[in-house]
């Protein structure tokens, strides 16, 4: 199995070119399944999230093939309707497949995806809510077994509680339904409004009425068209939380930073200097760092997918910090680890309390899940000999070449 080597307390500085979104992607290679025509999907990242999205596209009749700067799916072939367990049950993305299939077809079977590391992770939100757009379901040893034997009917359905994959979920099948579709309550996540300019992209009309408010009018056409998909803001995150964290320059390239105000501002609090330009920006550590209290909430508040990163950043504050996690009920799977690293985190709830003044020491860790290994890294970057991390597949779930943007700015890292 393979392992990370790293030996830390180096200042990383450079530029760093940021990767597509996974969790935009995701969606919108699910919403391909509404079409027969040609979709090219242009800024895909590598990672292995992605490719099973791909492989369990595949497993439906979906005809895709990727060079180097663009995948094209071809779903002309695409007749099955039932998504496996073996590939739901490795990312629960693959739920999202549900509302293409059943907007196409009007059946879909598909895996319940299960619980994960970081909670219990219910898809009762996607189904109600489709059962007001006319489907009806049961589940059924392990599986969804889900129609619509006359089709989806328009209707509004206000979400009980702020889901991204619901959201998503509905928004593709509503846009296919008979009929105007009004979903409240929505959550506007960036890869949200990725995957609406993706749809209304191939034909279909989608509209934001308000904040959190969509209007959807069913369309039966759709064109061939060439997207590219967004950056990847927890990436970009990720990599603001490495510079602030060895005091380094780094300069983010290929994203937008307003769509990351919220995290700028959190890191300019906490002491770093950045310069924001349209499609840039440059990030200076500084070697003192100031406690803060953070709490994770839906967009546009500070995502609970940073949760991790910035924890070991407030490790090295010079008083006690307290980060609030409120989206995921068991996401302090990395304190463990970094409290073996030297730092000082207790838990009370959904609250972890950071002591602070840490200097971390290197270890041997193991990796518990995707945003859990990026911390590992980040604490393994300001440590004076070497950490070993295991597990490291939760980690190339969602980064695309890490080891390569890392030694590239100056990290001494090593895949082994
Ligand atoms: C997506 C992201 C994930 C991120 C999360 C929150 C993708 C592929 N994944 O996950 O990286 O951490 O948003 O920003 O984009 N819930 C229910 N019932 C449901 C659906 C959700 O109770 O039917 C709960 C969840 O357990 C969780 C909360 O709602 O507590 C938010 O989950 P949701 O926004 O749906 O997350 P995902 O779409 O799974």
């Amino acid at each position: 199995m393979q392992k990370l080597e790293i030996f830390g307390s180096k200042k990383l500085k450079g530029q760093i070119k940021i990767s597509g979104s996974k969790n935009a992607a995701l969606p919108i290679l699910a919403a391909t399944l509404l079409t027969n025509k040609k979709i090219i999907i242009k800024n895909l990242p590598n990672v292995s999230d992605i490719k099973t999205m791909i492989t369990l596209l595949q497993s439906l009749g979906s005809r895709i093939t990727t060079n180097k700067s663009q995948t094209i799916v071809d779903n002309s072939k695409q007749k099955k309707k039932f998504a496996s367990y073996n590939l739901v049950k490795t990312m629960r993305a693959g739920i999202l497949v549900l509302g293409p299939l059943l907007a196409k077809f009007g059946f879909a079977k598909v895996s319940l995806p299960g619980g994960c590391a970081i909670g219990t992770r219910p898809i009762d939100i996607h189904l109600k809510s489709l059962s007001k757009l006319g489907v009806k379901y049961k589940i059924d040893q392990g599986y969804v077994i889900a129609e619509a034997p006359k089709g989806l009917k328009g209707n509004k359905i206000r979400f009980a509680k702020i889901s991204v994959g619901a959201t998503e979920n509905l928004i593709i099948a509503a846009s296919f339904a008979k009929g105007t579709t009004i979903l409240s309550n929505c959550a506007i996540e960036p890869e949200i409004k990725d995957l609406v300019n993706f749809l209304n992209k191939m034909g279909c009309k989608i509209e934001w009425i308000s904040t959190r408010k969509i209007k959807i009018i069913g369309v039966s056409k759709l064109k061939e068209i060439s997207y590219t998909i967004m950056f990847d803001r927890i990436e970009a995150g990720t990599y603001l939380i490495a510079a602030a964290i060895t005091q380094g320059n780094l300069i983010l390239q290929n994203i937008i930073p307003k769509v990351i105000k919220t995290e700028i501002e959190i890191l300019k609090k906490i002491g770093s200097k950045i310069l924001v330009k349209k499609n840039w920006l440059q990030i200076k550590g500084n070697k003192k760092i100031r406690n803060i209290k953070i709490k994770t909430a839906p967009y546009p508040g500070f995502p609970t997918d940073l949760q991790a990163q910035i924890m070991v950043l407030l490790c090295k504050s010079n008083k006690k910090s307290i980060i609030q996690e409120n989206i995921f009920e068991n996401r302090f799977m990395h304190v463990a680890e970094l409290n073996r690293m030297g730092a000082k985190i207790s838990i009370d709830g959904n609250k972890a309390i950071i002591k602070g003044n840490t200097n971390f020491q290197s270890a041997e860790l193991m990796a518990t899940d995707l945003r859990a290994s990026v911390s590992l890294i980040l604490a393994a970057l300001t440590t004076q000999g070497k950490s070993v991390i295991n597990r490291i597949y939760h980690l190339d779930r969602g980064y695309e070449n890490i080891e390569k943007k890392l030694k590239k700015v100056g990290a001494k890292i090593k895949r082994v």
